[in-house]
């Protein structure tokens, strides 16, 4: 199985969105922030045999990287089939072991029967007019399916995500700051590379 270091060089492999949807918020989770999230989610015993489910999965970078650090089943559930498609080519790329199943559908209401995986995604931010709570669908679709979830958030995100967890009988075990390089991939992107502040959180929902 794959450790942090490799996980991370495996994942710098994986082809990012060939042809970005700005409605959609797609945006590569970089290969550095998914190995440290599935690291972490390794050494809290939330991925070796277990069921993970990524909602948004977009290129597949969490979903492949779950695989490859030991989930019994890996799930990748995402609205856009070319982003599907890029995420099936992926896990060929680097020729992930495991159970790997893509779904086209809507994430924030998964047509899945289940309640104690674990989910991780980096789910739209909200950060376009008229989508400002898209994280709140995701987290709660998240709380219905999962046991423990980790999910990648704008800076600032933390006072919401805590209430909303606790609303939901949830809690937030952990949370740590990452910088997420974007690259140039729109028009209004103006930076080679612009770095958001983001949070990443743990959250326990039983
Ligand atoms: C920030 S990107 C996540 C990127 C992904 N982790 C990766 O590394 O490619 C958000 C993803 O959520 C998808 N998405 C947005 N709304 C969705 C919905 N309601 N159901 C399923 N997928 C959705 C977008 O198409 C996009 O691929």
């Amino acid at each position: 199985m794959a450790d942090r270091r490799q996980l991370e060089r495996l994942l710098a492999e994986l082809a990012g969105f060939e042809e970005p949807r700005l409605d959609l918020e797609q945006y590569r989770t970089p290969p550095d922030i998914t190995a440290h999230l599935i690291h972490v989610a390794t050494l809290n015993g939330d991925i070796a045999g277990r069921t993970v489910i990524d909602l948004g999965c977009g290129t597949g970078m969490l979903t492949v990287a779950s695989a490859l650090a030991g989930a019994r089943l890996s799930v990748g559930i995402e609205l856009d089939s070319a982003a599907l498609a890029t995420a099936r080519a992926n896990e060929e790329r680097v020729g992930a072991q495991g159970g790997i199943a893509w779904l086209r559908g809507d994430a924030t209401r998964p047509p899945l029967d289940c309640s104690d995986a674990t989910v991780v995604m980096n789910p739209p931010f909200g950060a376009r007019e008229g989508n400002e709570h898209a994280d709140r669908d995701f987290l709660r679709a998240a709380s219905e399916l999962a046991r423990v979830s980790y999910s990648i958030h704008n800076a600032g995100s933390r006072a919401f995500v805590e209430s909303f967890a606790g609303d939901e009988g949830g809690e937030v075990t952990h949370a740590f700051a990452a910088e997420f390089d974007v690259p140039r991939q729109y028009d209004h992107h103006r930076d080679a590379v612009r770095t958001l502040d983001t949070e990443l959180f743990r959250i326990r929902w039983d």
